[in-house]
């Protein structure tokens, strides 16, 4: 298994280049199934994305790639279809029952295999379930898979989420693009990857509309061969920027929409980091007088959980006592045991965090235990004395494009072993 060595301390210094956003990819990756020729550029490589396209090969979709020019071609003659996403590639990446809704909805029938839990909660698919039984679907469970139906296809309606989910939303947007009729969904998710999705489908002649958090679905997609460009990753500018404020002489980050991250840039302010924001690149410089916040996680344009493990190891260079409150998912600080090995004095009480700083981190030997805790151990050991042994990176390379190559272009010293 590989372990990423790490020297803490050192200045970094340079720039890096933000790929394509993994969480905007994934949904359209699943929405290529609806379609017959997409260009999708500005992908990010990382595992999970080739997970679903291994996912489109296997249900009969053809696809080629270019690493070189982040860009993936894929190609849905009809023909050979396998309307079944098997347990054996959604139980490595939950976005896996994302190809649920498109199935359904172009071939009226889908068998999918259940997620199951994951480090960081239980996370069910009731509200994917509860979405498609509206559209008209017929839905049974049977060991471990999800069979969902519709004879007749699926047919416009209109309802409300009793909870905020991304994912249900998604599946629920890329099922209603050919139901019959109108969708009018109340109560949705409004992420970036949720309005990056529907320009998407917007190039296939869906009319969508987004009010608050109501999504209106009137036309059915026509098939034609498009091309589309992923917006920048938000999560991974924003670990790059928490890294900035953390260790860096002056860190510019490139390949930006910096309105995808208005929240997180009132966060670093308000914590004193010193930021030069513009367009399409932001440079972030090392703070020494960090002050302490409380933060909640939310739904976007809130906060967002995905960031609440990085946006922890700046809290424990802050002057005094800051809190976090996690509302998204009911177990994700798997990573503070590991971090108070390192040195950080964390309390945690219910859905609470309590960080008290500044205080002195040591390098240890730790252990990843999903995406985002991993990166969270990376910018602590980077600021630590001494050596970090990161044990269990497959985590992170499921989501972090070239890593290790991006910091280390920046003057950090990291090994992988
Ligand atoms: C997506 C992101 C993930 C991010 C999360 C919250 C992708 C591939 N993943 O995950 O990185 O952390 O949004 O911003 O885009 N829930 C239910 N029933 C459901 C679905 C969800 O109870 O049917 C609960 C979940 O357990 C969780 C909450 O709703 O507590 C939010 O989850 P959701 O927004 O669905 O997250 P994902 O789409 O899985």
């Amino acid at each position: 298994m590989q372990k990423l060595i790490i020297d803490g301390k050192k200045i970094l210094s340079g720039s890096i280049n933000i790929s394509g956003s993994k969480n905007s990819a994934l949904p359209i990756l699943a929405a290529t199934i609806l379609n017959n020729h997409t260009t999708i550029k500005n992908i990010p490589f990382v595992n999970d994305i080739l997970t679903m396209l291994n996912l489109l090969r296997f249900i009969g979709l053809k696809y080629k790639i270019s690493k070189k020019k982040n860009l993936v071609e894929v190609i849905n003659s009809n023909t050979n279809i396998n309307t079944v996403a098997p347990y054996k590639l959604v139980k490595t990446m939950r976005a896996g029952i994302l190809v649920l809704g498109p199935l359904l909805a172009k071939y009226r029938r889908a068998k999918v295999s259940l997620p199951g839990g994951c480090a960081i909660g239980t996370r069910p698919v009731d509200l994917h379930l509860f979405a498609l039984k509206k559209l008209g679907a017929k839905i049974k469970i049977k060991n471990g898979y999800i069979f969902a139906s519709a004879i007749n296809g699926l047919r416009g309606t209109r309802f409300k989420f009793p909870t905020i989910s991304v994912g249900a939303t998604e599946n629920t947007i890329l099922a209603a693009v050919q139901a019959k009729g109108v969708t009018i969904i109340d109560n949705c998710a409004v992420e970036p990857e949720i309005k990056d999705l529907i320009n998407f489908l917007k190039k296939l002649g869906v009319n969508i509309k987004i009010k608050g958090r109501q999504i209106t679905i009137k036309k059915i997609i026509k098939e034609k061969k498009i091309s589309h460009k992923i917006i920048c990753d938000r999560i991974e500018l924003g670990t790059y920027l928490i890294c900035g404020a953390l260790t860096a002489k002056k860190l510019k980050l490139k390949n930006v929409d910096s309105d995808l991250v208005k929240k997180e840039i009132k966060t670093l302010k308000k914590m004193g980091v010193k930021l030069n924001v513009n367009k399409n690149f932001i440079e972030v410089f090392k703070s020494i007088n960090i002050k302490k916040i409380n933060i909640k996680t939310e739904p976007y344009p809130g906060f967002p959980s995905d960031l609440q493990a990085q946006i922890m190891i700046l809290m424990t260079q802050a002057k005094g006592l800051s809190k976090i409150k996690e509302n998204i998912f009911e177990n994700r600080f798997m990573h503070v045991p590991e971090l108070k090995r390192m040195g950080a004095k964390i309390e945690i009480r219910n859905n609470i965090a309590y960080i008290s700083g500044p205080c002195y981190l040591n390098g240890a030997e730790v252990m990843a235990t999903d995406l985002r805790a991993s990166v969270s151990l990376v910018l602590a050991a980077l600021i630590a004395d001494k050596r970090t042994k990161i044990n269990r990176i497959y985590h992170l390379d499921r989501g972090y494009q070239d890593l290790e190559k991006k910091l280390i272009k920046c003057n950090a010293r990291i090994k992988r072993i």
